[in-house]
């Protein structure tokens, strides 16, 4: 649904902005309104998510919309009130957390990290495994008893989660003291969305199924000074058979490139350190944009220029990194020596039914062109052990494909079952002792091949955009290198937010300590 259609599908409920009386009659309906009359509204806002007819999505309905505000009426609704948000999952759900904060933010609301404290709390959720899901039915339990001593509170579950029928029926039947659910094709609607639940009094619920517009101008609360997440392109069209992301984020949709850079621009402007590109898969990046010749490669090489030291991105699909991306990434800079290239599987067979689009071999030739391009470039990558009817053999297949690319890192998961996705409906003969056997075979060459990586950097001098206090020691300072790998090292809190050079004194399985090699430097 692109955002005329909302307008003109939500006209029961808002009416034609001429025929709104007044502000005042509008919330009195609201609060008279019957649960019956909730139900008709369900209906016409909350479309099930659908397999079948996401495939059949079309490019042509991407609306950009740059006029995003917040109606005067609720210009305070925030005010003196607190709110909280618990993020789970991927980057993308903490940059949406950051548009949400901004949207509470300009309501008047301040943030609080105390659930006590907080008028409106807000759970951003993920649905990629099973395990997510079950954290976040678990806070909905724990938040109840809250709740019930404090009716005013706004409790909303927003995200991946509330994209699925399922969990949307379950907190439906289930978890009645949830007094909104948004999708994450809703965030722009928080401010009616909030009045609502404030003054309605029956939960809201409001998810969009597939389609989705391109809003800008929304409002940010970032999360610190130093790095910044930046959005090039929302959903994915791939369609891997064990993945809802397809369905929980829509269909792809490229922002203009005027707008990221512009973006940058004003990041760089504000003493911004790094950026990280972000999509679901930022490699079909510019496929959408029906006016123009324009992918991933053509918008590093115009970032590539902006005075900022470190240009990351995530997440790539190995099917459509091309040659002018790693022409672009080769010609180094700003542009960081680290590639994450899931790859899920080292068998052919296997990423056949994953419906990956790419073999064993193809990922493998990819692997070399990026090497030959960027000898010093750190790769990691994803795996997903135990997908069904994975064997032996084809597991062997993904531990030999470590080693040949020599990979820095990965995440690694047991295949978990989404519902309403192809794999899901599979038989599957491999018993879960076996799948967490192979996880923890898997996980111990991960482990290795880190130690092995990092063991590379003993007694050398490294850039560290200095990110803080380290968890573990606030005496400690913690940042990144260019190869995104995490370093401790003792300095003067006044670093903070800059990159210095570190001396690398010892090297761990995952970390690297190091002493300061000299004060901050000046960067561009
Ligand atoms: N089960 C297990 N892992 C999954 N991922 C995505 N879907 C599933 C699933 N159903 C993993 C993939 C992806 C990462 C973000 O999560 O490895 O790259
Ligand atoms: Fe999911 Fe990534 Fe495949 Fe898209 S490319 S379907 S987000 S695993």
């Amino acid at each position: 649904m692109n955002e005329q259609q909302r307008k003109e599908m939500s006209q029961i409920r808002q009416g034609n902005p001429a025929d709104v009386k007044s502000e005042q009659d509008n919330l009195e309906r609201i609060k008279n309104k019957k649960p019956d009359d909730f139900v008709k509204y369900f209906q016409t806002t909350y479309e099930t998510p659908n397999l079948n007819k996401a495939r059949k999505r079309g490019k042509q309905d991407i609306k950009y919309h740059e006029d995003f505000t917040i109606p005067d009426e609720l210009q305070n609704i925030g005010q003196g009130k607190k709110y909280l948000i618990r993020t789970y999952g991927c980057q993308m759900n903490e940059h949406d957390t950051e548009v949400m904060a901004g949207i509470l933010t300009e309501l008047g609301f301040e943030s609080t990290s105390d659930a006590n404290e907080a008028d409106i709390i807000l759970l951003n959720t993920c649905a990629i495994r099973e395990n997510a899901e079950n954290k976040v039915f678990g806070e909905l339990g724990h938040l109840k008893p809250l709740k019930q001593n404090r009716p005013d509170l706004i409790l909303g579950v927003c995200g991946c989660m509330s994209q699925e029928e399922s969990v949307v029926n379950k907190i439906l039947e289930k978890h009645q003291h949830v007094d909104l659910i948004f999708g994450t094709h809703n965030i722009h609607r928080l401010p009616q969305l909030i009045q609502e639940a404030i003054f309605g009094k029956e939960m809201v619920v409001e998810v969009w199924s597939k389609e989705g517009d391109v809003i800008e101008n929304l409002p940010k609360a970032r999360n610190g000074k130093t790095k910044a997440w930046v959005n090039i392109m929302y959903g994915c069209d791939k369609f891997c058979t064990y993945c809802i992301v397809p369905m929980t984020r829509g269909k792809e949709r490229s922002r203009r490139p005027e707008d990221i850079i512009q973006e940058i621009r004003h990041l760089a402007a504000q003493g911004y350190q790094e950026v990280t590109l972000l999509g679901q898969n930022v490699n079909a990046y510019g496929k959408d944009l029906a006016d123009m010749d324009y992918g991933l490669g053509d918008l590093m090489d115009e970032i590539r220029k902006i005075d900022i030291p470190r240009v990351r991105f995530t997440t790539s699909h190995p099917r459509d990194f091309d040659d002018r991306l790693i022409e672009v990434l080769a010609k180094g800079g700003n542009l960081m020596p680290y590639i994450h290239l899931p790859v899920q599987s080292g068998s052919s067979e296997v990423l056949k039914r994953m419906n990956r689009k790419y073999t064993r071999e193809s990922y493998l030739e990819l692997v070399r062109k990026i090497k030959k391009a960027i000898p010093h470039a750190a790769l990691t990558t994803d795996i997903i052990v135990g997908f069904p009817n994975e064997t032996e053999e084809q597991f062997e297949e993904t531990m030999t494909l470590y080693e040949e690319v020599g990979f820095e890192g990965a995440y690694t998961f047991i295949y978990s079952p989404r519902e309403g996705t192809p794999a899901a409906k599979k038989e599957d003969n491999v018993p879960m002792d076996v799948k967490k056997q192979r996880l923890y075979r898997l996980n111990e060459r991960v482990n290795q091949y880190s130690r092995e990586a990092l063991k590379k950097y003993q007694d050398q001098v490294v850039d560290v955009l200095v990110e803080g206090e380290s968890k573990n020691n606030p005496d400690v300072l913690a940042g990144y290198t260019p190869e995104s790998k995490l370093v401790n090292f003792r300095g003067p809190k006044s670093v903070i937010g800059k990159i210095v050079k570190v001396k690398i004194t010892n090297t761990k399985s995952w970390t690297l300590d190091g002493e300061m090699a000299e004060e901050a430097v000046e960067v561009n």
